[in-house]
């Protein structure tokens, strides 16, 4: 099967680019000693999730407990949800699936560990956990300088039906840039990195003081991963990293710099469906890929909602095409100089935000070139609690 026989739109992903991405993200974790765990949050598909275990993986990370029930089916024996779960009918479903494959979640409060236990012991299982930390990004999680991540490992040490396995963080403020005049790009990735690595050693080198040693310090996100170097306090080092999106990559991380588009192993195919001329001489035209496949997330300094490809092998960027709008249905495209296409052209997209556009599919395609090499499920698209 060739593109031409696809219906629009449709999401390509580039089998060697898959492939490469998945072995130099294998090859960094290797070089510095960590396990790599994958978050599938970014496929959400068992024959990707396998190729990541078949080049070195240490098991998965899932954001879902519907995640893991949905790979651990498919016969994968190792899932951390790095999440903190909360909810009896969750933690049952932890304790069922115990039964099947090694699931291990995070908990970042008191409340949490305690009901937790109670139906662990009640299903008379024993759960590993880990405490969430918050090493800046401010979302979930304990925060790495107090004692209260102290506290709550020795709590979660202590109780019936959980047992500490360490501490997860995700640096999810490598997403936000440089943060004071000056700093460049490269800068704000190594500070974020850094700082990522550095506090949650600290806190693993107090934990060990305070007589609770982390077996699991658990990292990791792909733009802070574009720098990482592991480094060791005593026998305390970060263990894991769990990035997702490098697998794809997508215009929020070309342009933070953490890759270049030719990583970019994620496109939309779609059809030109009407063009017209403005009274100013520019041009635009619509595409049959709006939000509904696009999304509306933005990117980091960029004003569009994808970049249009002039040349999808080679990943050279359509001149001077800007996606400036997007309805359900509709990419709004304006050309300022005139536009190369012609109604009924094919192009294609590289997202902004590979991940979620992976979630508005039941199917994506494997493609060579301009083969069809392969159409997969996204298996775990509706396992949305
Ligand atoms: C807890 C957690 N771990 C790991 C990741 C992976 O990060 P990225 O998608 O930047 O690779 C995420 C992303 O949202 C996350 O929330």
């Amino acid at each position: 099967m060739n593109l031409s026989d696809l219906h629009t739109p449709a999401v390509l992903l580039e089998q060697s680019r898959v492939r490469a991405n998945i072995e130099r993200m294998q090859q960094l974790a290797d070089e510095n000693g960590v396990a790599l765990r994958p978050h599938t949050k970014t496929h959400r598909s068992v024959r990707l999730a396998k190729w990541q275990l078949e080049a070195g993986a240490r098991g998965i990370t899932v954001a879902k407990v519907g995640e893991a029930e949905v790979f651990a089916q498919a016969g994968i024996s190792d899932i951390r949800i790095a999440y903190c779960v909360v909810g009896e009918e969750k933690w049952q479903r932890i304790a069922a699936l115990s039964r099947q494959s090694r699931v291990s979640f995070c908990v970042d409060s008191e409340y949490a560990a305690r009901r937790a236990s109670a139906v662990f012991q009640e299903a008379g299982v024993a759960i590993p956990v880990l405490v969430e930390i918050d090493a800046g990004y401010g979302r979930c999680g304990a925060l790495w300088s107090g004692d209260e991540p102290i506290k709550l490992a020795k709590l979660v040490a202590e109780l019936p039906g959980l047992s500490f396995e360490g501490i997860l963080t995700h640096a999810g403020n490598s997403y936000f840039g440089p943060q004071s005049d000056g700093e460049t790009l490269e800068a704000a990735l190594r500070r974020a990195s850094d700082e990522e690595r550095d506090r949650m050693i600290d806190l693993g080198v107090r934990l060990d003081k305070a007589g609770v040693q982390p077996a699991v310090i658990s990292i990791g996100s792909t733009p802070s991963m574009r720098y990482f170097t592991n480094t060791t306090r005593g026998d305390i080092t970060i263990t894991e990293i769990r990035p997702g999106n490098y697998i794809f990559n997508d215009v929020v991380q070309v342009n933070l710099g953490v890759a270049s588009l030719t990583y970019c192993a994620q496109t939309v195919l779609a059809t030109v469906v009407s063009l017209h001329r403005n009274d100013d001489g520019s041009e635009r035209f619509f595409l049959d890929a709006g939000k509904k496949v696009l999304t509306s997330d933005r990117a980091f300094r960029s004003a569009g909602y994808g970049q249009l490809l002039y040349n999808a092998r080679v990943m050279v960027p359509m001149p001077h095409a800007e996606i400036n709008g997007l309805s359900e249905e509709h990419g709004w495209v304006r050309v300022p100089g005139g536009a190369t296409v012609e109604v009924g052209d094919r192009v294609r997209v590289v997202p902004n935000h590979a991940c979620v556009v992976m979630n508005t599919q039941r199917n994506v395609y494997l493609v060579d070139g301009d083969e069809v090499v392969e159409e997969i499920s996204i298996d775990a698209q509706s396992a949305s609690t």
